[in-house]
Parts: structure tokens; C-alpha cells; sequence
């Protein structure tokens, strides 16, 4: 039980890879707010959980500030502490760079960047004022490094908003230390989730990926789950402003 009575929240926990960081975090012991727009999503996760397992459903759009801070609050209130929060919630949205609206555009930096910077600033408040040595967790991508198209077409929001959020980790990382907070993330490759479901589904799409991936399978997301556990450890003290690449190598090319 690395993580027993740790108060952790985990945003878009509700499905695919938020969903089995949170129940991993569940698993060894820790307190656990599932956040989710969606809390359906978020209550169905902690269905799933382990008898004796503690966490609360808390629904939060995360690119809403004051939304943001009640996530936070409630986590407080409920486990009188936050230790970790994981930047998980993200979309995505497949298209082209001639076709992309303005509003496409905001959309997917308010979630994938915009959202980590309130989460993190509203919980490093917290665990400021508790004298928490806390961690923060960032879901950022493989796309946030390089560009992955199978098609010719990119996705050239979600390259900006991740590669934003690879560099917000850092800034925040320095800002942070001397609090003893660390700042990391973890960039995962593909991974088998609802937001690659679609894709997935085509057999050209899924050959061209695992052609890419040394080891030769398709993430899942327990293997996204086991690298934020360990950032957020205390075996990960030194480790800040860094990323993992959970990618079953592709990015060695
Ligand atoms: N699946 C992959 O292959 C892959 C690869 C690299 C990175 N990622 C990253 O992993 C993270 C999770 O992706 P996933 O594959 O689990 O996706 P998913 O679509 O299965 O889950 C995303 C969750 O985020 C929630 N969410 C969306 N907008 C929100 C908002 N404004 N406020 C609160 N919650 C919101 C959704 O309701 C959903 O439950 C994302 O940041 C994504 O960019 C995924």
C-alpha cells in the first residue's frame, strides 16, 4: 500500500487511462477524487473499485476556474489534504490544418493546456498551505515531441496544446521546487482507450501503429497508471521537470 491515506485527485477519470490511474491509485490505498465532466463516467469508475477502497465523484469541467477550485475544495474537505493531482482530462479532434475553426481551435487548448495550468495552480495553493510536499502529473503525448500522422494529415491543436503543456510542466517544475512540490509528465504513445477506439477499429490504422512500436503491442492504459504512480512516489523525489515516455519505444526512431 505505497499510497495509503494520500489524498489524490485525477482529472477526465471517468474513462480510459484517468479511469485506471485512478483505480491503481485506489489499489494502494490512496483517497481518490475522480473528476470528470462527465459523472456517470466518474461514479462507474469507482464501481470498479476494490472493496474498502475511499474516493469521491466530483464533477468538474477543468478549463472552468471556479469549477476547478471546488475540485479542489471538495478534496480538502473530504481527505483533509492533497498530496497529488494528476492533469489527465484531454480531447482530441482529427483535423486538418486547412479546415480548423477558431473555435476547434480554443476548444482543445482549453482542455489540454489551459485546464492543467488552473488544476495545477489551484492545487500547488493547497499544498502550499498544507506544507504538503506534493506532486503534480501531466498527461502530455508522444505529440508533444513530434508529429504522428498515419494519413498525411496531423492534428496540429493537439501538437500545440501537448507540446505547450510539456513546457508548462517545466516552467511550473521550477516555479514549485522550492516548495518541494515536483512536476512531471508522463507521454504516452498509443494507447487503447475510447479516444483511440475509432482509429483502432481500421486495420490499416492499427498495422501502421504497431509497425512503430518495438515492443510490439499497444499500450494499455495500466501501463500509463504504473509511470504516474511512480512520479508521484516518494522513490521519485529527485525526478522534476522531467518526462516518461510510455510509448513501447517508438519514440528511440
Ligand atoms: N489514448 C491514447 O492513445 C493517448 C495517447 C497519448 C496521450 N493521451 C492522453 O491521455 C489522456 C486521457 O486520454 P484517454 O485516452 O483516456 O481519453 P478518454 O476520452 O477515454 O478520456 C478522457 C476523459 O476526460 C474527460 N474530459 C474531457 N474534457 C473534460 C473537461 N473539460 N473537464 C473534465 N473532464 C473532461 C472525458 O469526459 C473523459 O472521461 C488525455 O490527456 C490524452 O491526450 C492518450
Amino acid at each position: 500500500m505505497k499510497f495509503k491515506d494520500k489524498a489524490v485527485i485525477v482529472t477526465g477519470a471517468g474513462s480510459g487511462n484517468g479511469r485506471s490511474i485512478a483505480l491503481r491509485f485506489m489499489e494502494e490505498g490512496a483517497k481518490v477524487v475522480v473528476a470528470d465532466l462527465n459523472l456517470n463516467g466518474a461514479n462507474e469508475t469507482i464501481s470498479l473499485a476494490g472493496e474498502g477502497s475511499t474516493a469521491i465523484a466530483v464533477k468538474a469541467d477543468v478549463t472552468n476556474k471556479a469549477e476547478v477550485e471546488a475540485m479542489v475544495a471538495a478534496a480538502v474537505e473530504a481527505f483533509g489534504t492533497l498530496d497529488i493531482l494528476v492533469n489527465n482530462a484531454g480531447i482530441v479532434a482529427f483535423t486538418e490544418f486547412l479546415e480548423l475553426s477558431e473555435e476547434e481551435w480554443d476548444k482543445v487548448h482549453n482542455v489540454n493546456l489551459k485546464a492543467p495550468f488552473l488544476c495545477s495552480q489551484a492545487a500547488a495553493k493547497a499544498m502550499i498551505s498544507n506544507e504538503t510536499k506534493g506532486r503534480i502529473v501531466n498527461i502530455t503525448s508522444v505529440e508533444a515531441h513530434r508529429i504522428v500522422s498515419s494519413s498525411g494529415h496531423c492534428q496540429p491543436h493537439y501538437n500545440s496544446s501537448k507540446g505547450g503543456l510539456n513546457l508548462l510542466t517545466k516552467a511550473v517544475a521550477l516555479e514549485l521546487a522550492p516548495y518541494g512540490i515536483t512536476v512531471n509528465a508522463v507521454a504516452p504513445g498509443v494507447v487503447e482507450t475510447p479516444f483511440t477506439a475509432g482509429g483502432l477499429k481500421n486495420p490499416e490504422v492499427r498495422e501502421w501503429v504497431l509497425d512503430r512500436i518495438p515492443v510490439g503491442r499497444i499500450a494499455s492504459p495500466f501501463d500509463i497508471a504504473n509511470a504516474v504512480l511512480f512520479l508521484a512516489s516518494q522513490e521519485s523525489e529527485y525526478i522534476t521537470g522531467s518526462t516518461v515516455f510510455v510509448d513501447g519505444g517508438w519514440t528511440i526512431h
